[in-house]
């Protein structure tokens, strides 16, 4: 397995207060981390600081080279709905860092974001701006346009968790199929231990005081049900995980 981000002694802090304090954490080639942790913990913090978006002390080296500023090879996507640009609709939202990257054939733009429009199942949408879509809907187009880019590593900072329990459901089943057939390496932000098993080839436990306190290997048999084999034991231990460093 190839080793793509490779954070040591990751310490950050807001003006007295300490968030992360000697954070390492090593991420390979194709991973689907899911990062659960109580409120407050740190874990939008570690996300920022691996995006560019922060100042931190020790080392993040995504593909061996420092991470110092935002960079498209390392895509965000947020909680926000409005996180696509309103005046662009779905198809240019998803063709639009392509298009800054350099590619410029028209065609080629179209093929690869009807491609992606068709993968997260808004066929027929492509001409669409988002404020004629559902919550749902924009978050399945922040998500094509983050897969379609094909970038290094994929942040995603709890992008499910303003959805209603079934588009979140559904919307995790497709995430779990694409990330399945596709070469992508994914940091997923949750607090829902089942977002996280259904999700995860892997699922740390962050404590209140910024420290990775359970990194296990998902091996429950994908795609994953409550009613699969180890699911039950698994989600035990995160919760009780939780509920002690919720404390
Ligand atoms: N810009 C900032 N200035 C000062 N303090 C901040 C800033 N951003 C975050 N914090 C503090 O850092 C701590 C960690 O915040 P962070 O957003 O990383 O937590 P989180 O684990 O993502 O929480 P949640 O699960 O609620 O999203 C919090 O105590 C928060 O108040
Ligand atoms: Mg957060």
């Amino acid at each position: 397995m190839k080793e793509l981000l490779k954070i040591r002694d990751l310490t950050k802090g807001y003006t007295d207060r300490s968030i992360l304090e000697k954070l390492d954490l090593t991420v390979y080639e194709n991973e689907f981390i899911c990062i659960l942790g109580p409120s407050g913990c740190g874990k939008s913090t570690l996300l920022r600081c691996i995006a560019g978006f922060e100042d931190y002390t020790g080392s993040i080296l995504c593909n061996g080279k420092p991470v110092t500023a935002p960079a498209p090879q390392r895509m965000m996507v947020f909680q926000d709905y409005n996180q696509l640009f309103p005046w662009k609709t779905v198809e240019q939202n998803i063709q639009y860092p392509l298009k800054v990257n350099g590619l410029r054939d028209k065609e080629k733009l179209r093929q690869i974001s009807d491609e992606y429009v068709h993968k997260v199942g808004l066929d027929g949408y492509q001409r669409y701006y988002p404020h004629e879509l559902s919550g749902g809907m924009k978050q399945r187009v922040a998500i094509a346009k983050a897969l379609a880019f094909k970038p290094e590593l994929i942040l995603m900072d709890e992008p499910f968790a303003a959805l209603d329990a079934i588009t979140r459901n559904s919307l995790q089943q497709e995430l779990a199929d694409i990330s399945a057939n596709e070469n992508v390496t994914v940091i997923f932000i949750t607090h829902n231990i089942q977002e996280a098993l259904t999700l995860g080839t892997r699922v740390l436990l962050m404590n209140k005081q910024g420290k990775i306190v359970i990194d296990e290997e998902n091996t429950i048999p994908k795609p994953v049900k409550p009613s699969s084999p180890g699911y039950g034991a698994m989600w035990d231990r995160f919760s009780r995980g939780l509920a002690q460093e919720s404390n």
